[in-house]
């Protein structure tokens, strides 16, 4: 099974994935988690994304599809995919596509996390997450509640970046939820609930 996240920054995709990872088996790939790994780790890809990322606006589309063609080669993808954060426009769209055609793949369900823009600036304004594990918490999280690792914010959760983000939301990744709409594997999901009733619902949507 393979399967699309969508939604807005702060919609939940992380948290959801987690679950997901969890219940179903399949390999996490968060192209964000992919970059901020490239970023901590110096590389001259990290180099060149980072001024990106924190400005709020999308890395360049060719780094992007590297990263995604490069894990998609390790041995746990084979099992099924969680897409998150990707893809964030039309051209990483199409291009998935045509990647998942030459592979004989396809895209099982697009599940759209939807949420409204107020409760996003809330949450991201108050998210910290774990260095170590990557567990994804909030302010009142002194230490992981998972391994005790540090709790850290990321550096485009301030308010100017988060109001970017959203914007680029709007503009350059909301029309893929039409792309996946036209696909007929989209499902929107009512976000604005508590993370395990969005977990029940995403079941209900992979287990039909
Ligand atoms: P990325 O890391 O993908 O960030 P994002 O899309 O902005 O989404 P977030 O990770 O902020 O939110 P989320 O939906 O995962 O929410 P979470 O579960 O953490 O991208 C970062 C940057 O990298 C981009 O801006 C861009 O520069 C670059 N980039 C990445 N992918 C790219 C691509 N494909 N192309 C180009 N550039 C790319 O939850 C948020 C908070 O809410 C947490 O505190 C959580 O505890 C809380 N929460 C979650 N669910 C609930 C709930 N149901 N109720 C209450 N609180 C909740
Ligand atoms: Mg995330």
């Amino acid at each position: 099974m393979n399967i699309v996240l969508l939604g807005a920054p702060g919609a939940g995709k992380g948290t959801q994935a987690a679950f997901m990872v969890e219940k179903y088996g399949l390999a996490h790939v968060s192209t964000g988690d992919l970059l901020r790994a490239a970023v901590a780790a110096g590389t001259p890809l990290g180099v060149e994304a980072k001024g990106f990322m924190d400005a709020g606006e999308l890395v360049p589309d060719a780094l992007v599809i590297g990263l995604i063609k490069e894990r998609l080669q390790q041995p746990d993808a084979a099992k099924g995919v969680i897409f998150d954060g990707f893809p964030r426009n039309t051209t990483q769209a199409v291009t998935l596509s045509a990647e998942f055609d030459a592979m004989g793949l396809k895209i099982d369900a697009a599940l759209a996390i939807i949420v409204e823009p107020e409760v996003i600036i809330e949450r991201l304004s108050a998210r910290r997450t774990c260095r170590i594990c990557g567990y994804i918490g909030s302010v009142v999280d002194e230490v992981c509640p998972k391994c005790d690792g540090e709790m850290y914010q990321r550096d485009d959760d301030m308010p100017d970046t988060i109001r970017n983000r959203l914007e680029v939301y709007e503009q350059s990744t909301a029309p893929v939820i039409e792309y996946y709409s036209g696909a007929g594997v989209l499902v929107e999901i009512n976000g604005d609930q508590h993370p395990d009733a969005v977990f029940a619902l995403i079941q209900e949507a992979l287990d039909s």
